[in-house]
């Protein structure tokens, strides 16, 4: 990378030891379990649609694990394997809700809990009109232009002539983080304190305080003058600008939802695609079918395997009498895998029928950054093609395996080209 390069600012040791699926950042959401899950939940969807207890203890991992949803030892907890249970359940907001309590996002409390993800109802949809604009089909060129094409393009200056490259956490890793942070206005030089301020909310608004007042006084063209500008109709109909505090929560959210999971789904399809050099390529020939390859590994190997519903009401559910007060895990990496929906669900294969799964979730809550995961996954992946000719994978090199309960992702991606 050259030395003027933005990104040279960007401190590669600390990327590796935030990005290690291995490392002490991600092992509890279960980021040392290194089985196959598939078969196990091919069986537990045979046996029934819907099981008392928790996904990793069901599927066999008998650590501690943290996620949407757990830890509760107080509450009682199930978990949907089939496609239709986890469709009735997204359908049914009203007994199954994001969260179990009423949500304030300025209880002054900076929590992913009190972000547009736990809220329902109507709070959640006066929240989710207000910032969807900015992430919509029509707007993936905004974010591809303003931070995504930059920042590969600067990535892969950095390896383009060693003939080699670690990709998953040297170049999948990267692009999401910077993606976001920048469209806050924050230097390459602090997205990693961003990012590591995860489990440190102060950190983030002690960043963040500085350049909201900046962009309430003086917006530009960036996200956080969208959301210091965007309006949001009272329950009165009066028009209300969101507090700061609304602000770092959704910043918070953003950044919880949308770097990790882009980073690991990237760094899946490439392994996919590498690991089959005949579809990759076909890709490489035919770049309409990039779309259909990433979709595909949505389906196959989602990298956020499950999600958690509150139980509001006592309820007969598929075959199971879920009492209010429970915990509803819905396991979408088995749901996208049943044969009740797909032929062959364990084939990797970019030519099926496109249905639509459920790696972005579905309903009220569905990921509101799919387009922009797709912007940067289609942006990294073309880009690479275009650069690196006869990119495979290195035979000298341990090849990526994936790795991980609920945060699955690949390990290194070692590769050659040229
Ligand atoms: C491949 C990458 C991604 C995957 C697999 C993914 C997956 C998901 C899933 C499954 C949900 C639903 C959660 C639930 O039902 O409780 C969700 C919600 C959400 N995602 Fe993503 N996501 C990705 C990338 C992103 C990106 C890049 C952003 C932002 C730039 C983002 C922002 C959000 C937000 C704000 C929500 C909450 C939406 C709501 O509550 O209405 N995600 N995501």
């Amino acid at each position: 990378m050259s030395a003027n390069s933005p990104l040279a600012l960007l401190d590669r040791d600390r990327v590796r030891e935030l990005f290690d699926l291995r490392g002490a950042y991600l092992v509890q959401t279960g980021g040392d379990y290194r089985g196959d899950p598939y078969p196990v939940w091919h069986r537990l969807r045979d046996e029934a649609e819907v099981h008392p207890g928790v996904v990793h203890e069901l599927t066999g991992y008998d650590r501690p694990a943290v996620f949407a949803g757990l830890p509760i030892p107080e509450r009682p907890h199930f978990s949907a394997f089939s496609f239709a249970a986890c469709d009735a359940a997204y359908r049914n907001p009203e007994v199954f809700a994001s969260s179990p309590t009423p949500v304030d996002p300025n209880d002054g409390d900076l929590r992913t809990q009190n972000s547009m993800i736990s809220m329902g109802g109507a709070q959640h949809r006066r929240y989710r009109s207000l910032v969807q604009p900015s992430f919509m089909p029509a707007n993936a060129g905004w974010w591809i232009e303003h931070w995504i094409e930059d920042t590969v393009q600067h990535l892969i200056d950095g390896f383009a002539d060693q003939g080699r490259a670690e990709l998953n956490v040297d170049f999948c890793a990267a692009i999401p983080v910077l993606t976001i942070t920048s469209s806050f206005g924050v230097p390459v030089s602090q997205a990693l304190e961003i990012r590591a301020a995860l489990r440190q909310p102060q950190v983030l608004i002690d960043l963040l305080r500085p350049i909201v007042a900046d962009r309430r006084r003086t917006p530009r063209d960036d996200l956080i003058s969208v959301l210091v500008e965007a309006e949001l109709p009272d329950e009165d109909g009066t028009a209300q600008r969101l507090t700061d505090a609304e602000i770092y929560s959704f910043a918070l959210l953003l950044l919880t939802a949308g770097s990790g999971t882009t980073w690991k789904q990237m760094g899946i399809t490439l392994t996919a695609l590498l690991q089959r050099p005949e579809v990759l390529d076909a890709v490489r020939e035919d770049r309409s079918l990039l779309r259909p390859a990433i979709d595909e590994t949505l389906r196959w190997l989602p990298t956020d395997p499950m999600f958690a519903r509150y139980v509001m009401r006592d309820i007969d559910f598929h075959g199971v009498h879920l009492p209010a007060g429970a915990v509803l895990h819905l396991c979408i990496g088995s749901a996208n895998r049943d044969p009740a929906r797909w032929e062959n669900p364990d084939e990797y294969d970019i030519t099926r029928r496109s249905r639509p799964s459920f790696a972005f979730g579905s309903g009220a809550h569905a990921c509101l950054g799919m387009h922009v995961a797709r912007a940067e996954m289609t942006t990294g992946i073309a880009a690479l093609l275009d650069r690196l000719p006869n990119l495979r994978l290195d035979p000298d090199a341990e090849p990526p395996a994936f790795i991980g309960m609920y945060e699955r992702g690949a390990t290194e991606i070692h590769v050659r080209f040229g």
